[in-house]
């Protein structure tokens, strides 16, 4: 786990994928090689959009910044979604470390899965069981870790985002 700050979670689901947030922890870096740093983990495959990028540099420059100390850890407002209680599960679940909208990064695009399941009455309750239980072969041999400890309500309203964006 890294500092509790704005842009603690997305750091953690983007940068974990490879290894670990070790990484991180041991680097002394100022905020120009920080920015170097990312910019390189993305040309070695990072799933980082331009906007996941600045705002990782920029948590990484304030929680992990050889030239000056750390301020005192602070709430993830903006990598928590704000209020939107979809952005606040696909966070929590770390899904957008694995999935975007729109483009394959470990998973499927959420909009690829809708396309996928139009018109099956039956796509809700098998993604649910899914989400919750992990699983492989769908859509090639890469797995999906479980997510136990999503409640019922939660995968309801997972699941009906998902299959809403096509
Ligand atoms: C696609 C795979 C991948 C992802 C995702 C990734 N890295 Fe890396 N990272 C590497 C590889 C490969 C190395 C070099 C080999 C090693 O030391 O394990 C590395 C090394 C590092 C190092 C050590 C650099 C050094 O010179 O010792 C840091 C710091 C680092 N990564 C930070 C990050 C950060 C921050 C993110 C998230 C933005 C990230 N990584 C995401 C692949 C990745
Ligand atoms: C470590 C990477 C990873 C994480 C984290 C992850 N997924 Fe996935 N997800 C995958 C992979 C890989 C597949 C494709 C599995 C397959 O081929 O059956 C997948 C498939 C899916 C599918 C389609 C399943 C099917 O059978 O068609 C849905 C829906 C989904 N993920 C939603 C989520 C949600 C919601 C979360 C967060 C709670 C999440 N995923 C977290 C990697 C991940």
């Amino acid at each position: 786990m890294l500092i509790s700050g704005p842009g603690s979670t997305l750091t953690e689901n983007k940068c974990n994928i490879c290894h670990d947030l070790a990484h991180i922890r041991r680097a002394q870096l100022s905020r120009g090689e920080w920015a170097d740093n990312v910019r390189n983990m993305k040309e070695r495959g990072a799933p980082l959009t331009e906007e996941d990028a600045a705002l990782i540099v920029e948590y990484l420059a304030t929680y992990y910044n050889r030239d000056k100390p750390a301020p005192p850890p602070s709430p993830d407002t903006l990598a928590a979604g704000g209020d939107d209680p979809v952005q606040k599960l696909l966070n929590a679940g770390a899904c957008n470390g694995c999935h975007s909208v729109d483009k394959r990064v470990v998973g499927p695009s959420f909009r690829e899965i809708a396309a996928k399941y139009t018109g099956d009455g039956a796509a809700a309750e098998r993604l649910a069981a899914k989400i919750r239980s992990g699983g492989q072969g769908v859509w090639g041999q890469l797995p999906m870790p479980p997510n136990p400890g999503l409640s019922d309500s939660d995968l309801k309203t997972l699941v009906v985002w998902v299959l809403g964006q096509k």
